[in-house]
């Protein structure tokens, strides 16, 4: 099939019948109840549903008098249009269906008399698919920022600049001391140029601002220089061996037999790459449209715990803690990180020019995750795995509420009388760095935890190890 016109007309006439459909029954439900669990597709507003400049969420002691000094900023790029990729499956899985639209009956292939193959009778969700959902996905969108992710970042900007208001202070910023840098992709410098537009709102002037910002790959996109990581997790198929076992574990099974029967096509043509395609579609018509799409109706809340665990699998283990070098690829972020730090929080002479008030770093959550994980954050006692699925349901990492889009990792520098004090917030909220006990330690004490990997953390050296020597660092 040919792609579909990009006007919304099909989706919202889709998205009117159901709307019709379900107002016979009281409250209309504009959002599917697991929106929330889309994983890295997860909308911020999910994780962060009132974001506001509340100056309560910085917690230096209190009766200790501080002053915000300086603001690291790590920021997601925010909702974009799905990559070429998951294009191509989403054109792959309409085609499955207008295929069996063309040919009733036959489109299966097998037509053995038990009923397992070819097409079936569709579901109601999977009627509303046929008949009035149009595909309107074009491989020119290639990931790149929505509209809606532009306004993400204008308002993370916004409130960011409220909460610091000397920090990211218009004076601050037309002198050039806010450093803004992002990665090199189109979706991260439109969310930078964003950000900006949203500072320049927050002034209250009017126009473009005067876009400015340093594009640095080896800092926001790391991950693809380090080879050891490169080839010893993303292109290690044994590394990620949990992740293809539950893919076609039990649990995804069941999942996709109920996703077959709804949308009326033969369990075994319904790949489970193209029950998460059908699952993404729910999440990328919610997030880029505000559109409860047809394509929800597919899925109960079970099949979208099943698929979140899933995406979390994955994250697990090809971005986060299930590899040690995934962590250490973040050595050259971690660094400049610290040394901005470093350098923000050194006493000064009278002399010596101002420290960086703001750093604004714009990436992806492929730059986030690796982070984290080396902060050691988000950390469970027992990792997932494709067998522990029913044990994991309090598990900390959750890729949903860490990397929506729009995520944000904020390292705030305070000058208190005792010394400088660190904070972290993840999403706006406060997080504590691991083992210390207050939201906002001394800075010294932050970095005598993180001593090991202040004095060593060398990508070169940990890039460069030959794959395999390196044993994984699970507890497994
Ligand atoms: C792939 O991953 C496995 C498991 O972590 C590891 O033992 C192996 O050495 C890796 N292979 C390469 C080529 O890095």
């Amino acid at each position: 099939m040919s792609p579909g016109p990009r006007a919304p007309g099909p989706v919202l006439a889709a998205f009117g019948l159901l709307l019709a459909r379900l107002s016979s029954s009281s409250a209309v439900p504009d959002v599917p109840g697991f929106a929330a669990l889309f994983g890295t597709k997860t909308r911020y507003q999910e994780v962060n549903p009132n974001p506001s400049a509340d100056p309560s969420v910085l917690r230096p002691p209190p009766g200790e008098r501080c002053v915000p000094v300086h603001v690291t900023a790590v920021v997601r790029h925010g909702t974009r249009y799905p990559t070429s990729r998951n294009i191509r499956r989403i054109l792959e899985l309409s085609e499955l269906l207008t295929g069996g639209r063309r040919d009733p009956g036959g489109a299966g292939g097998q037509r053995d008399p038990g009923g397992a193959g070819g097409q079936r009778d569709p579901g109601e969700a999977g009627r509303l698919i046929r008949d009035r959902w149009e595909c309107w996905y074009t491989e020119d969108m290639d990931g790149q920022l929505v509209p809606q992710g532009r306004a993400e970042l204008r308002q993370l900007a916004r409130r960011l600049a409220a909460l610091f208001p000397a920090l990211l202070s218009e004076h601050n910023v037309r002198k050039r001391s806010v450093s803004f840098v992002t990665s090199s992709k189109h979706r991260c410098v439109s969310s930078v140029e964003a950000f900006q537009e949203g500072l320049h709102q927050h002034w209250g002037r009017h126009g473009a601002p005067d876009y400015a910002h340093r594009v640095d790959d080896e800092l926001m996109r790391f991950f693809e220089r380090c080879r050891g990581y490169v080839e010893g997790v993303e292109t290690n198929r044994t590394a990620l061996l949990e992740v293809e076992k539950f893919r076609h574990g039990d649990e995804m099974e069941a999942v996709r037999r109920r996703v077959a029967e709804k949308l009326g096509v033969a369990p075994q043509r319904l790949t489970p790459d193209l029950v998460e395609t059908a699952f993404f579609l729910c999440s990328y018509e919610l997030s880029i449209r505000s559109v409860h799409s047809p394509w929800c109706l597919l899925f109960e809340e079970r099949d979208a715990q099943v698929l979140e665990f899933l995406s979390d699998l994955q994250q697990y283990w090809k971005r986060s803690h299930g590899h040690a070098i995934t962590g250490l690829s973040s050595c050259p972020l971690f660094h400049h990180v610290f040394r901005t730090l470093d350098k923000a929080g050194r006493p000064r002479r009278s002399t010596d020019p101002p420290p960086e008030p703001a750093s604004i770093l714009v990436g992806h959550g492929e730059t986030l995750l690796p982070l984290l994980a080396l902060l050691g954050l988000y950390k469970d006692q027992t990792p997932p795995t494709a067998s522990n699925y029913h044990s994991q349901h309090g598990r900390q990492f959750r890729s949903s509420r860490i990397v929506p889009y729009a995520a944000n990792l904020l390292l705030v520098l305070f000058d208190c009388q005792r010394g400088p004090r660190l904070q972290l917030l993840l999403n706006e909220a406060p997080v504590r760095f691991p083992g210390l006990a207050e939201d906002a330690p001394l800075y010294r004490d932050v970095r005598a935890a993180y001593r090991h990997l202040l004095d060593g953390c060398d990508s070169r050296t940990e890039c460069e190890v030959r794959p395999g020597a390196r044993g994984p660092s699970t507890e497994l």
